[in-house]
């Protein structure tokens, strides 16, 4: 059946589980034909390089044609045409919108009055969906589990959607979450409710060190995020506050790897590129294949499908 996917607090385990196996199915075999004939539309109104491109590709590399925009400033909503407007139209002409917008709910409400499926590809500070179930599907892959692992979060915890995806997801997997950001960019109260409300354990805490990271399977490092910010003395205050150097790795687990969304400004030195436990250039290109899957589960397209599909390509 088709559906939007606009927060992964929608989705049980059963649900990831199965993504994951789809994601994995076409990381085997990324390039087929079985989007054929469809149209996949991608409405940025905020920028982005992974998340656009990644779904862009994947709807290429499964034979669908692509339209849409990566600045609304060239739409007619520079002209006053409402979100509702923009989606009736393009719904006209798209199968299915990947939408990324700069306000929270602006996902769901495009699903409410979409005739077509919605993917929530960004709202504001608020859910990332699909980059959770990439970030999933990475942590799946370098851990060989999702149960009872440490993450620790680090950096701009109140305006990361990611991490606040990626805490509703790991719910169902028994995590222990260390959350590490300055005062100002504290995980909002509403995600440590949840994390109460759902038996999720977790503390908090300022520091950063190696003693920290030692404790880590997942490292997830987030960017200060510039655009976020009112007051642009606050940001110059925080913005560095956490700066992963290679030999903060001296201590870590074998198994530890660290992940971020990207981009990345200051918050990872480059030398942390070359060290084994770095895994965030291939965590985005695991998102081709995460978002590979959505795409065909939201057209209704199921992982017997995709199994019985005939036009694998090279
Ligand atoms: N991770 C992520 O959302 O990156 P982009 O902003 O480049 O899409």
């Amino acid at each position: 059946m088709k559906h939007s996917l606009v927060s992964i607090a929608n989705l049980d385990k059963q649900k990831i589980n199965y993504l994951l196996s789809m994601a994995e199915e076409f990381e085997q075999h990324p390039n087929r034909k079985i989007l054929d004939g469809r149209v996949v539309a991608t409405l940025f109104f905020e920028p982005s390089t992974r998340t656009r491109l990644s779904f862009e590709t994947a709807a290429n590399r499964l034979g669908a044609r692509v339209i849409g925009f990566t600045d609304p400033k060239v739409t007619s909503s520079s002209k006053g045409e409402t979100l509702k407007d923009t989606i009736m139209m393009v719904s006209n002409y798209a199968d299915v919108i990947v939408m990324r917008h700069f306000l929270e709910g602006a996902a769901l409400y495009a699903s409410e009055v979409s005739p077509v499926p919605v993917v929530n590809a960004g709202d504001g500070a608020n859910q990332h969906p699909s980059q959770t179930m990439l970030d999933l599907y990475s942590i799946y892959k370098t851990q060989g589990t999702l149960e009872g692992l440490h993450i620790t979060l680090v950096g701009d915890l109140k305006y990361g959607r990611t991490v606040h995806s990626l805490i509703m997801a790991m719910r169902h997997f028994n995590p222990t979450f260390h959350f590490i950001a300055p005062r100002e960019l504290a995980m909002p109260e509403e995600y440590k409710i949840y994390c109460r409300e759902h038996g999720i354990n977790f503390e908090e805490n300022e520091e950063f060190d190696e003693d920290v990271i030692a404790q880590a399977d997942i490292l997830y490092m987030t960017r200060v995020q510039r655009e976020r910010f009112t007051d642009l003395m606050e940001y110059e205050r925080v913005k560095d506050v956490y700066i992963l150097k290679r030999q903060m790795l001296a201590k870590a687990k074998d198994n530890l790897r660290i992940l971020h969304p990207l981009p990345r400004v200051n918050e990872i030195a480059y030398d942390v590129d070359e060290d084994p436990h770095a895994y965030y250039f291939q965590q985005a290109q695991n998102g081709l294949y995460a978002r590979e899957a959505i795409i065909c589960d939201c057209l209704g397209i199921t992982l017997d499908d995709v199994k019985a599909d005939q036009t694998i390509l090279g």
